[in-house]
């Protein structure tokens, strides 16, 4: 393991590589369905709370982990895992699931990602401005799906060419490696993500009322929608678990993705106050930007509510329905419509591009392949994978996919990780590990919060979750009949993808031990 690995070129290049990990489609379609769905007001205290004590401790075990790992060569969990539990045999293995979780979410994300782009073209050209009502964007998203055909799409070729430059995009931009691919792609990415957000949000934040007789559909009043705290909330289990979904989801902790980021600090870089300044550039994005964009231009559109029954019935309806429909209906929405796709496609690359590293990191760290094997095999991989989610999103494949991968295996990858810091590696090392280099001290409040609360908070979710949900959910007892299945056939998937990255550490272990 004498390889040099690479590293980042600046402090600043890392933070916004791993805020632009964090600011995703999760910031802007997520984050307001979960806000809307969950009562605004009501989903905000959970949300917040959950920041606190699961979020932003995970983003610092994560860059902690992710820098010692790197120290030894692994920028990967089951590396990671190997060497703060004293080299036990098994513990590895629970990596896998960091390994797994970033291509699964890869493979439907690229897909989502690319209607964004396909999107941006048809609001410049005009051709989503025909949509002027509910219906008709509705069927615009479903003929563009290739759910059906329609006045606007007879067949799903336009969504796979833009599938396939999207697709290119990312693979080209990860081919070009740490500094020149990923961290080149974010410093010149998130800066005009950022800009294209405060337009629009001037935009939206400036709207009078589209409806005469709603006089009191306004931006304000959307805004206090989500911001006006409702503390009956804190009683009820989803609303906690979608809050603390949705965490993770979009500081992308409990998927791996800134263990490898972090393992290409160097052993003197900070951890603490870059991942707080991570942490805070996603929230700012999510909250600030993503809240007032959707929720408001939403709000204004369908009232309050309206926007509930809009996000509950799909997660693609704010995003892809309403906000559309409420920009047709200003002065240059074309424009201000490209904005908002193309903002999103921004969003969405720099974080597909970190879902991909991880799997590359174990190909070049365990297995010594150069980073053109490593692409190669990856693209050769995902391809396929990604193939199912287009041709298969109508039979439930995505959602399954994201359940698996981009909720429950988050939420456990989560819980591991902590339980491993605190309890494994013990909290004295680790407390010390996560200020070597550090620019500031944290209080031991946070001490006592890494210990105890974030393990036990996780531990509790996953509780709540097998006593709920895990019998129908294992038995698939929700299932229609009819794609019953396609949904045993993507577990199957997953599982032989499990499997087979198990089975790669085993070997790669094997030939270590053999050196
Ligand atoms: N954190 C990424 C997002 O929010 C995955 O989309």
């Amino acid at each position: 393991m004498n390889k040099i690995r690479e590293t980042w070129g600046s402090k600043i290049g890392v933070i916004l590589a791993v805020a632009g990990s964090a600011i995703g489609l999760g910031n802007f379609l997520r984050f307001p369905v979960q806000a809307a769905k969950n009562g605004g007001g009501a989903f905000i205290i959970p949300y917040l709370i959950s920041l606190v004590l699961l979020g932003i401790p995970l983003m610092w075990i994560e860059w902690t982990l992710g820098r010692f790992g790197g120290g030894f060569g692994h920028g990967t969990a089951p590396g990671m895992f190997h060497n703060i539990a004293n080299k036990n045999r098994f513990i590895k293995y629970f990596g896998v699931i960091g390994i797994f979780g970033p291509i699964v979410i890869f493979t439907y994300y690229t897909y989502i990602e690319s209607w964004l782009l396909g999107y941006s073209f048809y609001s410049l050209t005009g051709k989503l401005g025909l949509c002027q009502d509910q219906v008709s964007m509705v069927s615009f998203l479903k003929g563009y799906q290739g759910l059906e055909k329609n006045q606007f799409f007879s067949s799903i070729i336009p969504a796979y060419i833009f599938f396939i430059i999207t697709f290119f995009i990312n693979i080209i931009t990860i081919s070009g490696g740490i500094q020149k691919g990923i961290e080149r792609v974010c410093k010149y990415g998130l800066p005009v993500l950022f800009i294209l957000g405060i337009i629009l949000m001037i935009r939206v934040l400036t709207l009078s009322p589209i409806y005469p007789q709603h006089p009191d559909w306004t931006p304000v009043n959307g805004l206090g929608f989500l911001w006006n705290p409702d503390f009956s909330a804190l009683l009820s289990a989803k609303v906690w678990l979608a809050a603390a979904g949705q965490i993770f989801f979009t500081l992308s902790v409990g998927i791996g993705v800134i263990l490898t980021y972090a393992s290409y600090l160097k052993k003197t870089d900070d951890v603490i106050l870059s991942g707080l300044t991570a942490a805070a550039t996603n929230e700012w994005a999510e909250v600030v930007l993503g809240g007032s964009i959707a929720i408001t231009s939403a709000f204004l559109f369908f009232g309050p509510q309206g926007i509930k029954d809009v996000a509950s019935g799909g997660a693609f309806n704010l995003g892809f329905v309403a906000i559309p429909l409420t920009l047709n209906h200003i002065s240059y929405g074309f424009l201000f419509g490209f904005f908002w796709f193309i903002l999103l496609f921004i969003a969405g690359v720099t974080s597909s591009i970190s879902l991909a590293q991880p799997a590359i990191a174990f190909l070049e760290d365990e297995f010594d392949f150069d980073r053109k094997k490593a692409v190669g095999v990856f693209t050769i991989l995902t391809f396929v994978l990604c193939n199912l989610s287009v041709f298969l999103l109508g039979k439930g494949f995505v959602d399954e996919m994201d359940f698996w991968g981009g909720t429950f295996a988050l939420v456990l990858f989560g819980t591991i990780e902590a339980i491993l810091f605190s309890w494994v590696f013990g909290i004295d090392k680790a407390w010390d590990e996560m200020h070597a280099g550090s620019d500031i001290k944290l209080p031991v409040f946070y001490r006592f919060v890494i210990k105890y609360i974030t393990p036990c908070f996780l531990i509790l979710i996953l509780i709540f979750w097998f006593i709920q949900e895990a019998k129908d959910v294992i038995l698939m007892k929700n299932v229609p009949s009819e794609i019953f299945s396609y949904i045993v056939f993507c577990r199957f998937i997953l599982f032989l993808l499990l499997s087979v990255i198990a089975w790669m550490v085993h070997i790669a272990w094997k030939k270590k031990e053999k050196v």
